[in-house]
Order: structure tokens, then C-alpha cells, then sequence
């Protein structure tokens, strides 16, 4: 029987099959072709989608206005200060108000629980466009991309390196466990996923064939990976305090090109943006002055490297969340 997500809410990888996965994949890439074709697709025309943030964004946000547009839909955007969402009006509430008016919704904020509750009320398609726990579109986007630069995705190691226990290490746990990967948490002890999430990804990674290691020695966690993924330090959220700690726990754990030079001959590096790899941010240039340090998760030798493949990531998020949007509102 076809994959049907018609009427399904996106808010975490642990809800999905990996044959719903994989199809999301598969629709991600007809999409792209259409666009660099220049082919139209308006197949929603007519619908229209609010999105609301409350947390900064630039790939996540223009991934679903372009998306929407390109769609046809009528798309408004609430920013974190322009809604009464959680000060005036409960979670709930907004969800039923705005479930009478639009036909999908995004959010981008705080807790699981809130997207969670926004979907059992709205009576419409929500999507997750990152809470604290889980970033469930950038992972259709990034084995878009890894499938693209290896044809393949199971049997695949994956190795993300840092702060192990983000929105983005847990969401890459749960994918790679779907999809049959060999995914590896390389950091600090301190910094590794939940242990439940951990048992419940080894569970599917032994049905699928893929495995889940923890490890806190790079050696190990470079050895044969296909992929070398990391993030930010300090994720939106955490308190700025949290920079000395990080820094001093994380550092070891830095994608350099010797961390590079310990991986599979054809690894590729992976980020989902945005990165501390020089000081040409405000941040950046302030932890440099703070610190003494001009590069954090990745080395800009690195991010700019031929093994880089972070723009087409970044690229990859819209077609494949205009593959979720039209798989779940059509
Ligand atoms: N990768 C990602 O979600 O980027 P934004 O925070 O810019 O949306
Ligand atoms: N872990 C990062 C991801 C940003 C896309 C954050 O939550 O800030």
C-alpha cells in the first residue's frame, strides 16, 4: 500500500515509518527537480499557512514562505513579539483559533509539548520547525542531502560531534535509527542524548540494522564515518552563561581537518547552520574577544572545504519542506 500523510501533523521522526521517511525523501527530490526545471507547481492554491516563531530563524522561515508561495498558498508570519500566543492566550486556545483559519501551521519555539499541544487541538496539520528537543525538517533535508552525494543511505555511519544531547544530535539519533545508519554521539559524557531516547533509537536500530554508539573519544567516533556533523555550542534558549563551560567541554570535540583526515576517504561534513566558524558574526567576534578563540564546532578550513556540503543542506530544506507541507495538506 502507497504512503498516505494526507491530514498528519510533523512534529517528531519517532512518529513516522521509515517507508513515510523515505517517502518524504523521494517527494523532497521530485520537488527540486521541478524547481530547477522551472516547472510551476500551485497544487495548493487556495490555502493558505501562518507560521509562528518564537525563536530567531533564516533557513526555516524562508524554507516555508518559498515553499508556500511556490505551493500557491497564502502565508502569514507571527514573529516572536506579534502574537498573543502563551502571554494572553493559552496554547490551546491559539490552536483552535487558528485551526479556523488557515490550513497548516508552523512553530518554531520551546518545548515538544507545546507543538504537541498545538497539534491535538488546531484540527489542522502542524509542523515542527525545531522546538528545544527535536528539529525534524532539517533531517529530511539532510538525508536528501547525504543520499545525494553517496546514492545511499543505509549501512551509512554518521558521526555528530559536540553538544550530543541538542535538538538536532536527538533528531539525527532517531533518522539514522529509521533509516538503517550507523549513528555515532561523539562528545563529552556530560553532553550525550537522554538515555531513554537512546533505548528507544537502539530498539528501531535493531529492526532496521542500524546501531547507535555513544563515545567520548574522537578516534572512535571519526573511524569510518561517511558523514561528520556538528552544531553550535550554545543552542537558541540556553543561557549566554553557558559559553565558558562549553567552550572548555567542547573544544575537543572541534570537526578540524585532522578530525577530517580520521574519516572515511570519502566523508563528507554537514552543519545545519547557522555555524561559529570565524568571527564574522556578532557573537562570534565577541566570544573571540572573550575567549581567545576565533572558531568554535567547526574550523573554517573546514566549513569551507570541498568536503563541505552545508549549502546545499541549507538549500535541501526548502524542497523538503515544501515535500512535507504538500504530503500532508493535498
Ligand atoms: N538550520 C536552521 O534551522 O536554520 P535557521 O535557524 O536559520 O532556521
Ligand atoms: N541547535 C540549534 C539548531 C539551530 C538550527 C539551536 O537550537 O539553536
Amino acid at each position: 500500500m502507497g504512503v498516505n500523510l494526507s491530514g498528519r501533523s510533523f512534529l517528531k521522526l519517532l512518529d513516522f515509518s521509515p517507508a513515510e521517511i523515505e517517502y518524504l525523501i523521494d517527494l523532497s527530490a521530485d520537488f527540486k527537480r521541478l524547481k530547477r526545471a522551472g516547472v510551476p507547481h500551485r497544487h495548493l492554491e487556495g490555502k493558505n499557512i501562518v507560521l509562528l516563531f518564537e525563536k530567531t530563524s533564516t533557513r526555516t522561515r524562508c524554507s516555508f514562505e518559498v515553499a508556500g508561495f511556490d505551493l500557491g498558498m497564502g502565508v502569514t508570519y507571527l514573529d516572536p513579539a506579534s502574537s498573543q500566543m502563551g502571554n494572553k492566550e493559552s496554547i490551546e486556545d491559539t490552536a483552535r483559533v487558528l485551526g479556523r483559519m488557515y490550513d497548516g501551521i508552523e512553530y518554531r519555539g520551546f518545548d515538544q509539548a507545546i507543538v504537541e499541544e498545538l497539534a491535538a487541538n488546531a484540527g489542522v496539520p502542524v509542523w515542527n520547525g525545531l522546538t528545544t528537543e527535536f528539529h525534524p525538517t532539517q533531517m529530511i533535508a539532510d538525508m536528501l542531502t547525504v543520499r545525494e552525494k553517496f546514492g545511499r543511505l543505509a549501512g551509512l555511519k554518521l558521526t555528530f560531534f559536540g553538544d550530543a544531547r541538542n535538538n538536532v544530535a536527538n533528531s539525527l539519533m532517531v533518522v539514522c535509527a529509521k533509516l538503517g545508519m550507523d549513528f555515532c554521539a561523539c562528545g563529552p559524557v556530560e553532553n550525550m542524548p537522554a538515555a531513554e531516547l537512546v533505548e528507544t533509537c537502539r530498539a528501531i536500530a535493531a529492526q532496521t540494522g542500524g546501531s547507535v554508539t555513544l563515545t567520548d573519544s574522537v578516534d572512535e567516533g571519526a573511524a569510518g564515518a561517511n558523514v561528520l556533523y556538528t552544531d553550535i555550542w550554545v543552542s537558541m534558549g540556553e543561557p549566554e552563561e553557558l559559553w565558558a563551560e562549553r567552550i572548555r567541554l567542547l573544544s575537543p570535540y572541534q570537526v578540524s581537518s585532522s578530525v577530517m583526515e580520521k574519516a572515511a576517504a570519502d566523508a563528507i561534513f554537514m552543519h545545519c547552520l547557522p555555524s561559529f566558524h570565524d568571527t564574522r558574526t556578532t557573537i562570534g567576534a565577541e566570544i573571540a574577544e572573550k575567549f581567545g578563540i576565533s572558531e568554535m564546532e567547526v574550523t573554517d578550513e573546514v566549513f569551507e572545504s570541498s568536503r563541505s556540503v552545508v549549502f546545499d543542506e541549507a538549500e535541501n530544506r526548502m524542497h523538503s519542506i515544501k515535500a512535507v507541507m504538500y504530503a500532508t495538506l493535498k
